[in-house]
C-alpha cells in the first residue's frame, strides 16, 4: 500500500473516495505555492508596518510572527468534520484558514494598532473579523482574528487568496499554546478541574496584560515629555 493510501486509511469515518483524495494530494503542491505566496505578502506588509511604526512612535508593536500552511491531512479532516465536499473548489470556497499568520504583540493596544493598520490597506479585503479579546471564548481563549483576502500576482494570473491572521499578546499566546497542548494530550476533552484552572489563568493573564499596558503607556508618556522638554530646552 502506498503512503497516500496508508494515510487515507488512518482517517477516521472516511467518507471520501480514495481516488478523490489521491487527486487532491497531487493538486496540493500548487495550492501550497499559492497560499505560501499569500503568507509572504501579509508578512511583508506587517513587517513594513512594524518598522514604520517604530520610527514614528519609538515602539514596535510586533514581537514576532509565526506562519504556516495547513497540512493536507488537517484540510481533509476539517472538510470531513464540517461536511464539505472534497475538491479544490470546495477548499477555496469553504476553508479560509489554509494560510495562517500569527502575530505576537507586546501589549494589548498593539493588537488593535496592527489590526487597524492592516485593515486600512486598499488591497486588503476583510472577510471576517472576530474579537475574542472583547468577547473571550467560554474556555478563556483570547485573540483577535481576521480573515483577509489579498491579491497575489503570479506569472499569468492574479489570485485573491484568503489568509487567517491571529493577533495576540505574548501572554495570550502562552495561554493558547498550553491549552492547545493539553487538549491535544487529552484527545479533545480537558478534565473539568483543569479547564476551570485554565480559565482562571486566562483571567489572571488578561489582568496582567492590562497592568503591563498601563506601565508601558506611562513610560511612553514620560519618555515623550522628557523628549519635549529637551527639545524646548535646546530651543530656549
Ligand atoms: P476552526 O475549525 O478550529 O478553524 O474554528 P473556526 O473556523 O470556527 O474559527 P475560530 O475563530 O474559532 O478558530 C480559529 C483558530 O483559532 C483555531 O484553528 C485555533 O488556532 C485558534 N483557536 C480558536 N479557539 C481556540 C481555543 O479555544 N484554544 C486555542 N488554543 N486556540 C483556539
Ligand atoms: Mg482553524
Amino acid at each position: 500500500m502506498n503512503q497516500e493510501l496508508k494515510k487515507l486509511d488512518q482517517l477516521k469515518n472516511r467518507t471520501f473516495s480514495a481516488e478523490d483524495v489521491a487527486k487532491l494530494y497531487k493538486e496540493y503542491a500548487k495550492m501550497v505555492k499559492n497560499y505560501s505566496a499569500a503568507i509572504k505578502e501579509i508578512q511583508t506588509k506587517l513587517e513594513i508596518l512594524d518598522e514604520d511604526f517604530q520610527l514614528m512612535h519609538d515602539h514596535d508593536p510586533i514581537h514576532h510572527m509565526e506562519t504556516r500552511v495547513k497540512s493536507i491531512d488537517s484540510i481533509l479532516e476539517k472538510l470531513q468534520r464540517k461536511g464539505f465536499e472534497l475538491s479544490m473548489e470546495s477548499i477555496a470556497q469553504n476553508l479560509t484558514d489554509i494560510a495562517g499568520v500569527r502575530v505576537i504583540c507586546h501589549y494589548v493596544e498593539d493588537i488593535y494598532t496592527v489590526a487597524e493598520l492592516l485593515k486600512g490597506q486598499t488591497d486588503v479585503e476583510v472577510v471576517k473579523e472576530t474579537d475574542y479579546i472583547q468577547n473571550p471564548k467560554p474556555n478563556g481563549y483570547r485573540s483577535y482574528h481576521l480573515v483577509v483576502k489579498i491579491p497575489v500576482f503570479f506569472v499569468d494570473e492574479v489570485v485573491k487568496i484568503p489568509v487567517e491572521v491571529q493577533i495576540r499578546t505574548m501572554a495570550m499566546d502562552f495561554w493558547a499554546s498550553l491549552e492547545h497542548q493539553l487538549r491535544y494530550k487529552s484527545e479533545g476533552t480537558i478534565p473539568k478541574f483543569i479547564a476551570d484552572e485554565l480559565k482562571e489563568c486566562s483571567e489572571a493573564i488578561a489582568e496582567s496584560d492590562l497592568k503591563m499596558q498601563r506601565i508601558h503607556s506611562f513610560l511612553q508618556d514620560i519618555g515623550h515629555n522628557v523628549t519635549l522638554e529637551a527639545k524646548e530646552g535646546a530651543q530656549a
